[in-house]
């Protein structure tokens, strides 16, 4: 089994939260971890993994050009190498409150859910809050972060 995280993260706090998954996942299953500029869809695709998380800042009132590019690339790319993706995730790291930023979270979570290459999307989406535009992330983000792979974990291996 295998999970591949994305990231497309400027100032690292996405990179961390990518990691603090990354190491749940890697106690029991291959993990494929990196930023959207180095890893491409087809890497991924070819790999046919089990569970795709992609992560995305907010910047300018949006989710990033790059990282929705991307999830299009890797629909392609399934498409190509005949595999569903049986399962994804999104989180979003952003400065604004959650309640705000809900509507790009929102979006977000269907980009990847729509067509069928990924069978179903973890409802919702991940909230990785920043105090400030560069970080720290608030209180309690990586552990709860870490508390949903664990869940998601537990439901792949079971
Ligand atoms: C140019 C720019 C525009 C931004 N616009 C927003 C915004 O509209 N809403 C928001 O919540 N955060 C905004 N931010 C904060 C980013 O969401 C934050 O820097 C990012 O999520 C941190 O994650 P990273 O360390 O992985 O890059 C902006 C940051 C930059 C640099």
């Amino acid at each position: 089994m295998k999970v591949w995280i994305v990231h497309d993260s400027t100032f690292g706090n996405g990179k961390s939260l990518a990691e603090a998954m990354a190491e749940v996942f890697r106690q029991q299953i291959e993990v494929g971890i990196g930023h959207i500029k180095k890893i491409t869809p087809r890497d991924v695709a070819n790999d046919k993994p089990n569970l795709i998380i992609v992560g995305t800042p907010v910047r300018a009132f949006s989710t990033s050009f790059a990282s929705k590019m991307w999830i299009r690339g890797l629909k392609r790319q399934l498409r190509e190498v005949n595999h569903i993706i049986p399962l994804g995730m999104v989180f979003l790291t952003h400065a604004m409150p959650k309640k705000m930023v809900e509507i790009w979270g929102k979006r977000f979570h269907k980009i990847l859910d729509r067509g069928i290459a990924i069978a179903e999307v973890y409802p919702g989406w991940l909230s990785g809050r920043v105090k400030d535009t560069q970080g720290p992330l608030e209180e309690g983000t990586t552990e709860n972060f870490v508390h949903t792979a664990k869940q998601l974990l537990e439901n792949m291996v079971k």
